[in-house]
């Protein structure tokens, strides 16, 4: 079918991946379109990654969970263009609400591993600020109406209480220590320099004050205390859990990510900073959309052959502390194990909705530079309607006896064993 590629699978690597600085609604990019936020991330691609001829891009795949306005008729083909990439190269937009860029990546990196494309962008965009959750959904009534779901599967807040009821053992007070810890390795992986190298800096305009250039993350509360978490109320249920300090917050933002064929990589000289190694997505019950990473995780492990042991370093969403740690809790793994969110999450960092899994990647990424000793990590996510999303990536860099970090390594086409 695919000519040269017949017959075998090739394997795709993670080339580089950026982001914009994640804002508040509201916040620094309330006057900035979405489409914007995008193309520049795309633009910086192809600018730290000069060998890649930009004909040589076989496809633009960009998520938007809400695909109209700013975000609308066809993100990734609009994007492509404005980004200055040929009008050769194609695009798409994708939607699986939070998994829109994990989608995107996985859809793409497939169609590379058939031998249909070398290089892909993917990446996704969200401005919640300019499109709320939901807006101008027309919901069919049959699914709510007919029971099929509880009412509550459409607010992930509400998902998020149902989810402590279903694990007493995840306490507020538990859930508040996690978002504590979440913000202060936010604080730790900022003062490291951890986080900026993949942040490309965006110029935000405002009527009344002029342009401001944003080079950090607008959300981190590096204040944050458990003493103020416990003070705040539960805005999805009386006497609830679930509060603005322990979950994501509503938020601005858009990540890419460069993938190819690790000989392509390897030919256009280009780094391979994680090789794919497989994926999962599954279906849970929609009032309780927190735990869907467990049902995906545990398909992409069963398709990979690896078990949770071999997996040495997790970046998970931090949509609520409650399903990551439900996440944590059914895999036998601590709360403060070292080996999750090293440089902190979501809740700290926003989750601008289909964007967010691609910072995830960004992150593990950088991870595998700094611990060569590590060969597997993951990427989980929790999905709106009731989806987990899991991807599974080996570390190029890895050396069992943990000696150098060959950082940013160019492309062999023997990156996987
Ligand atoms: C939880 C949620 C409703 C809060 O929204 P909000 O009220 O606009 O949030 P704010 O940032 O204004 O915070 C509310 C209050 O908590 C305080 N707060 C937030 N985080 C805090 C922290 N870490 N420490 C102390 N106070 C904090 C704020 O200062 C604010 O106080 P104020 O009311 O006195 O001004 C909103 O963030 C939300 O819906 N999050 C979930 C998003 C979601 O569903 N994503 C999809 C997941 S699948």
């Amino acid at each position: 079918m695919f000519g040269s590629a017949r017959g075998s699978v090739r394997d795709v690597v993670f080339v580089d991946g950026v982001r914009t600085p994640f804002g508040k609604a509201k916040g620094v990019y309330a006057e900035t379109r979405a489409d914007d936020l995008i193309v520049r991330v795309i633009r910086e691609l192809l600018r730290r990654n000069p060998s890649l001829p930009p004909e040589r891009v076989d496809e633009v795949a960009i998520a938007a969970t809400t695909q109209i306005g700013d975000q609308g008729l066809t993100i990734g083909r609009i994007a492509g263009v404005l980004a200055g990439l040929p009008e050769s190269v194609p695009g798409y937009a994708v939607d699986r609400m939070c998994a829109g860029a994990v989608t995107a990546v996985t859809t793409t990196a497939s169609s590379i591993a058939v031998g249909a494309y070398d290089v892909a962008v993917a990446g996704g965009v969200e401005h919640m600020g300019r499109h709320p959750m939901g807006e101008g959904a027309d919901l069919n009534p049959r699914f709510v109406a007919e029971r099929l779901v509880d009412p509550a599967a459409l607010v992930m807040g509400s998902t998020a209480e149902n989810v402590h009821d279903r694990y007493p053992a995840i306490t507020r007070a538990r859930a508040d220590a996690y978002a504590l810890a979440s913000q202060e390795k936010v604080a730790k992986a900022y003062a490291n320099g951890q986080i900026q190298p993949d942040l490309v800096p965006m110029a935000a305009r405002h009527a009344d004050s002029g342009w401001e250039l944003v080079t950090a993350d607008e959300p981190p509360r590096p204040t944050t205390t458990l003493a103020g978490l416990a003070e705040l109320r539960t805005p999805f249920r009386p006497h609830g859990r679930v509060t603005a300090g322990n979950s994501a917050g509503i938020n601005d933002g858009a990540t890419g990510c460069l993938l190819a064929a690790v000989e392509v990589a390897a030919e256009l000289g280009l780094p391979a900073k994680m090789t794919l190694v497989g994926y999962g997505f599954a279906g849970v019950a929609p009032e309780v959309m927190g735990v869907g990473p467990i049902p995906s995780t545990q398909k992409a492990l069963a398709r990979t052959g690896l078990t949770i042991d071999d997996i040495g370093l997790f970046e998970l969403n931090e949509a609520f502390a409650v399903q990551v740690l439900a996440f944590l809790d059914h895999f036998g793994i601590a709360d403060d194990d070292p080996r999750v969110n090293r440089y902190g999450g979501a809740i700290a960092l926003g989750h601008p909705l289909a964007s967010s899994g691609v910072r995830l990647m960004t992150q593990l990424a950088r991870q595998f530079a700094e611990h060569p000793e590590v060969r597997y990590g993951l990427t989980a996510m929790c999905v709106g309607l009731g989806m987990g999303a899991t991807t599974v990536w080996e570390n190029p860099h890895h050396d069992a006896a943990g000696n150098s970090a060959a950082t940013g390594g160019t492309a062999t086409a023997t990156a996987t064993s």
